[in-house]
């Protein structure tokens, strides 16, 4: 088979070196793909991000599956785009895809057909989102509606950072149009996880549980990002907790989708969030595989993921089974100085080489120049180990950081220390 695989970070790096590994995969074409991506065996990078030149090519170059890693392209209707010339893409319609690009619908939906989530309230004006939050208990969540690459969301823990959030949403323009309507909601506390699920438009495959940090410091201080390190499996989720969720979170996407009349196909993330007495809400929808999840989860699945995907396409995930690693995975992001706000560029990295050939090392923003590494964007890399259980997952991974250098390297040192 040929695999065309969509986006250039280091999920993308992670997805596409997994699904090269099966035997009937020939080669696997990432657009726009990284240093990473082309570093690999059997993987190709392509220099290519319209819609109509990836259909081209995918028609062309006898592609038999094309899977979509961003958000933004799935945002953008590329699976409507795909299947509209008869190409098989794996990821979720325009209008599925509305669960991760629009907050508001999100909530709309999960209130509609009944999945646990925090109350809300959308607001398209600042003088009313103000006098909600004046009416309210600190803390409060408030979401820029649209996407906006994981820092749209700000944890208020008081009015006056609350009602400056509003002043950048509304008056500041901070978001664009992703912030032309907020999402104000109750704060939930507890553990949070993430939970990855394939959907065939019926059948449900469950993927390994993981764990991320999404805040920039240690002890979970800081800014929110992306998503600073991450691990699998997340042990909080455990069997009754994971019935709950199928039951209650995703098997109602499915349903509530196709009583809407479309059906929901590729990934499913739910963000959760468990409190002190188990209770479990949903905190959002992602329509892919999560960055940096991905990579601790595509480190420990022993499945040949190339023919997972075939037979997601297939509508029968019913027949097939998904086997994980009994390791634990723990994936730290190495991120560039003044990430996630203002990040430096162009930093040398050295150390690759001296790091043990057992850790996995995924690219996300890095470039060459002048036949060197460089860094090239806010999260660089995601440097990924296994171990018989998390404590050594966490030694053999940060062993492998402390190879690594550039300037202005941030990483946070409790990545799984949290278990
Ligand atoms: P979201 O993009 O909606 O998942 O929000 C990003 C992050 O903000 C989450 O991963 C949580 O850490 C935090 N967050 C979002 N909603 C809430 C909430 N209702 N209560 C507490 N924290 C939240
Ligand atoms: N790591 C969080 C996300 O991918 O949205």
């Amino acid at each position: 088979m040929q695999v065309l695989v969509i986006g250039g970070g280091g999920r993308e790096h992670a997805l596409a070196w997994k699904i090269a590994q099966s035997i009937s995969v020939k080669k696997v074409f990432v657009a726009q793909g990284n240093v990473g991506t082309a570093s690999e065996d059997k993987i190709e990078n392509l220099p290519l991000t319209d819609f109509c030149d990836l259909c081209d090519f995918a028609v062309s170059q006898q592609i038999d599956f094309t899977v979509v890693g961003p958000e933004a392209q799935l945002a953008d209707g590329i699976v409507d785009k795909f299947r509209s010339v008869g190409l098989k893409i794996w990821g979720p319609t325009k209008y599925c895809a509305q669960l991760e690009s629009s907050k508001d619908f999100a909530k709309q939906f999960m209130n509609e057909y009944n999945i646990p989530t925090a109350k809300y309230q959308t607001f398209i004006d600042a003088i009313n989102a103000k006098k909600y939050i004046k009416q309210n208990s600190m803390p409060i969540v408030i979401k820029a509606d649209g996407l906006a690459a994981g820092k749209g969301v700000l944890v208020a823990y008081n009015e006056t950072e609350a009602v400056a959030f509003i002043d950048e949403i509304f008056h500041s323009n901070k978001f664009g149009n992703a912030g032309s309507k907020v999402v104000i909601e109750e704060f939930l506390d507890g553990v949070e996880a993430s939970f990855i699920v394939m959907i065939d438009g019926e059948n449900i495959l469950a993927m390994a549980t993981s764990q991320d940090h999404k805040r920039l410091l240690d002890n979970d201080k800081g800014p929110n990002t992306g998503g600073m390190g991450a691990y699998s499996p997340a042990p909080i989720i455990d069997a009754k907790i994971h019935e709950y969720v199928m039951q209650k979170i995703i098997q109602p996407v499915i349903d509530g989708m196709n009583s809407r009349g479309h059906k929901y196909t590729g990934f499913l993330y739910a963000g959760l969030m468990i409190s002190p007495n188990g209770e479990v809400n949903t905190l959002e929808f992602n329509c892919r595989f999560g960055d940096p999840e991905t990579q601790p989860i595509m480190l420990r699945m022993e499945s040949d993921f190339a023919q997972l995907i075939k037979s997601g396409l297939e509508h029968k995930l019913d027949q097939v089974t998904v086997k994980w690693s009994n390791d634990f995975a723990v994936g730290v992001i190495l991120a560039s100085s003044g990430y996630p706000h203002n990040p430096c560029v162009g930093d040398y990295i050295a150390g690759l080489d001296a790091v043990n050939s057992d850790i996995k090392i995924f690219h996300s923003g890095t470039a060459i120049k002048d036949d060197k590494l460089v860094s090239n964007g806010g999260r660089v890399l995601c440097v990924t180990a296994r171990g018989i259980d998390i404590q050594h997952a966490r030694l053999n991974v940060y062993n492998a950081v402390s190879q690594i250098k550039f300037d202005g390297m941030q990483y946070r040192i409790d990545i799984g220390q949290t278990i």
